[in-house]
């Protein structure tokens, strides 16, 4: 079907005689001799009036669809009489494409977010996740731009694996065999295979040869936390540079993440004022002074000193050595800082195998970025490039050096400094849209019980 977007039809320079357009009835009102009905093709959050006079074959087609329907119709482009808009379609043949059965869920008033999780399926079509969508696949867009312009190159690593990169033992099993106990050695890798939690150690090796790469790719975790802050299968930016320090690591991830604002704030303006009006009010004074202002950095240290001091209560109690949990991460961002900070340096016990051991030998080169309303938006760290040194702590973290053969040989053979680090793409896209609860910034979340769709 030859159409027009709607997205295109709204910032037309002067009338057109016919112009097609295929969506979805979002309302309808009837007059004596006419229908109004508003239409969306997910092209943009603004829907287009459409006029359709009742004495007309297009008005007897119409019948009675509303809300849900979907139609083609061909009419002229002219100038609006309503306030809203500056274009409307008087339309001259429609066709009914698609009528909607009485039990559609998605009625003209606003529903809950955990209702239209029962029907992902449908949810797109609504204002909110419309423009969620929209906004996710622009956010996508400025990723790929931003690494492209700075020379990274994109690769792809394995999403079936065989090691553990972050070493939490949290990974989905993968099996061909049907028997309720897999055999490894009959089974199709002749040993135990699982979905990759990070692409991290697959990319360091690119990184020693390409220089700067980055991975764009899903990631599943088995954790069975279930916060507003976990899915089980998520998208995963995983930047990774050779001859790169710690610090220098920062300053790529700040600029990354001030890149990928400055992007939606330009091109996504009509989706996000949503989000700003509706959902979290504020949200684009916080995003521009995101986008603008340099982020704090403290080492973990410092982190808990502020923390013990606190006038706060944490229901986990601070003391040096603890992993940060989300409320002393968001006390960090949101109270104390209150704009993104990395905390650096933090103890090695809590952090794995792979992170660069500082000279104090107690703390290691990792940097978390954590920001306000969400707590750890990217993971990071200096890579430990020292053989002797990473194969103690491998020893240390009850890791198989064996089972790492080929990534400790990246550090006999030419081995560098490099540092990486990892974003949730569903944790940016909450911190962009002001969405609270992560099931609601996928189209299709995967958490613990729930596999539908
Ligand atoms: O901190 P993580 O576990 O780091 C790594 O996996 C490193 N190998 C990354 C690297 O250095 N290349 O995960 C990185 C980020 C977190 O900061 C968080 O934003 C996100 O991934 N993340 C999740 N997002 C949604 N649901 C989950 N269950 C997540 N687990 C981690
Ligand atoms: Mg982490």
């Amino acid at each position: 079907m030859h159409h027009s977007l709607i997205a295109d039809l709204l910032c037309a320079k002067a009338p057109m005689d016919s112009v097609t357009v295929c969506g979805w009835i979002r309302s309808r009102r009837d007059a004596k001799n006419f229908s109004f009905i508003a239409i969306n093709d997910g092209s943009t959050r603004t829907h287009l009036q459409c006029v359709i006079d009742a004495d007309t074959e297009a008005y007897a087609n119409l019948g009675d669809a509303n809300n849900g329907a979907s139609v083609c119709i061909t009419g002229s482009l002219v100038p609006s009489q309503g306030a809203e808009q500056a274009w409307e379609i008087h339309g001259k043949t429609l066709t009914l494409l698609g009528t909607v059965d009485p039990d559609y869920p998605l009625q003209k008033k606003r529903h809950s977010d955990e209702f239209l999780r029962t029907i992902a399926h449908l949810r797109p079509r609504t204002n909110k996740y419309g423009a969620m969508l929209r906004i996710r696949a622009e956010a996508a867009f400025a990723v790929h731009r931003f690494f492209h312009e700075n020379h990274f190159y994109n690769v792809q690593t394995p999403i079936l694996t065989g090691s553990d990169c972050e070493g939490a033992g949290e990974m989905f099993r993968v099996t061909s065999l049907d028997a309720s106990a897999p055999q490894d050695a009959n089974d199709f890798f002749s040993k135990p295979c699982r979905l990759t939690v990070s692409g991290q150690l697959e990319g360091e090796a690119l990184a020693l040869a390409l220089g700067k790469i980055y991975t764009f790719g899903p990631t599943f975790r088995a954790e069975h936390s279930n916060t507003p802050r976990h899915v089980a299968e998520f998208w995963m930016i995983e930047p990774e540079v050779a001859f790169c320090d710690l610090n220098e690591l920062m300053d790529l991830a700040e600029r990354f993440v001030q890149s990928v604002i400055g992007s939606i704030l330009d091109r996504a303006a009509n989706d996000l004022a949503l989000f700003d009006q509706f959902v979290a009010k504020g949200l684009l004074d916080q995003l521009k002074q995101t986008h603008a202002n340099s982020f704090a950095r403290l080492s973990y240290a410092e982190a808990i000193d502020i923390l013990t001091q606190a006038k706060t209560t944490f229901a986990y109690p601070v003391h040096y050595g603890i992993d940060l949990q989300t409320e002393h991460e968001r006390y960090l961002a949101e109270s104390f800082c209150k704009k993104p900070v990395f905390i650096t340096d933090y103890p090695k016990d809590i952090k794995p195998f792979y992170m660069r051991v500082n000279d104090d030998g107690k703390t290691v080169a990792a940097m978390d970025l954590l920001v306000p309303g969400i707590g750890e938006l990217i993971g990071g760290s200096q890579r430990e490039e020292r053989q002797d040194l990473l194969q103690s702590r491998m020893a240390e973290c009850g890791q198989k050096p064996a089972d790492y053969w080929w990534y400790t040989d990246l550090r006999r053979f030419g081995s560098v400094p490099h540092a990486g680090f990892g974003l949730g793409f569903e944790r940016l896209l909450m911190m962009l849209t002001g969405i609270s609860n992560i099931r609601d910034v996928i189209a299709f979340p995967r958490t613990p019980g729930s596999l539908d769709f």
